[in-house]
């Protein structure tokens, strides 16, 4: 197995990460230092280390959904000691927040220690589909009707966005917006793009997986039903 497959596998980091830590001379495989991401390893014999500790092949790995509140940042540490996600979970559980929301953000944001699952939801080539609900300032200037075929500009590159926005009232100041990408920001970027602003920015659904039935903060284990429709859905490309 490709070393970076194996790392992430292990639920050590997503496989991009993982790329990271190896170029950065990172992983030893047998005592030796392997700074090729793509390196042959035979799993089943091979001592593979992370910064000197021992990695294992996880049998189980964990997968859970938060209904993420309003004033948490998603990211492991925060060099500001802004509250993160992190300190609504338990410390052992382990697991890494997949993809981000910001910290004014609500709504559906999963985690796991599964790194291969976690680079396939992250990584655009799989267009895992995102759905969030948006209250803008005032109505968006030039705004294209419902469905998008071409996509929706971002604001500052002339970027396209492959998805759709549809208005859910007459004054076009309340949005469900639907995207397959995954780029940073991008519902308050479109929206900067006609001229308003997003002042309250709801995710409803990530790769079919909605958690709003949980108070805001709440978390919970996926069900085995929501692992299936989370792995199928990143196996489309
Ligand atoms: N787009 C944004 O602008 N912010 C988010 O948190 C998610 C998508």
């Amino acid at each position: 197995m490709r070393l970076n497959k194996y790392l992430a596998h292990c639920g050590v980091d997503s496989r991009r990460n993982c790329d990271d830590m190896i170029f950065a001379g990172r992983v030893q495989v047998d005592g030796e230092v392997f700074t090729n991401p793509g390196a042959q390893i035979d799993e089943t014999a091979s001592e593979v280390r992370v910064d000197g500790d021992v990695i294992r092949l996880k049998s189980e790995f964990t997968y859970i959904k938060m209904n993420k509140p309003q004033g948490h940042v998603t990211t492991l540490r925060d060099p500001h000691n802004d509250k993160t996600v992190m300190d609504l979970l338990p410390r052992v559980l382990n697991v890494v927040p997949v993809g981000r929301l910001d910290k004014d953000t609500t709504g559906v944001l999963l985690f796991t220690d599964d790194g291969d699952l976690h680079y396939r939801l992250t990584h655009p080539k799989h267009e895992v589909e995102k759905e969030y609900e948006v209250l803008l300032r005032r109505t968006p200037e030039g705004f294209p009707e419902n469905d998008l075929p071409g996509g929706i500009m971002l604001e500052d590159n002339g970027d396209l966005v492959k998805g759709t926005a549809e208005p859910l009232n007459r004054k076009r100041t309340h949005y469900f917006v639907t995207l397959k990408e995954g780029k940073k920001r991008e519902v308050k970027r479109i929206f900067r793009h006609y001229n308003t602003l997003v002042y309250r920015l709801h995710r409803n659904s990530f790769a079919g997986i909605s958690a709003n039935e949980l108070a805001p903060g709440k978390w919970k284990k996926l069900t085995p039903q929501e692992i299936a429709q989370i792995q199928r859905v990143s196996r489309e490309t």
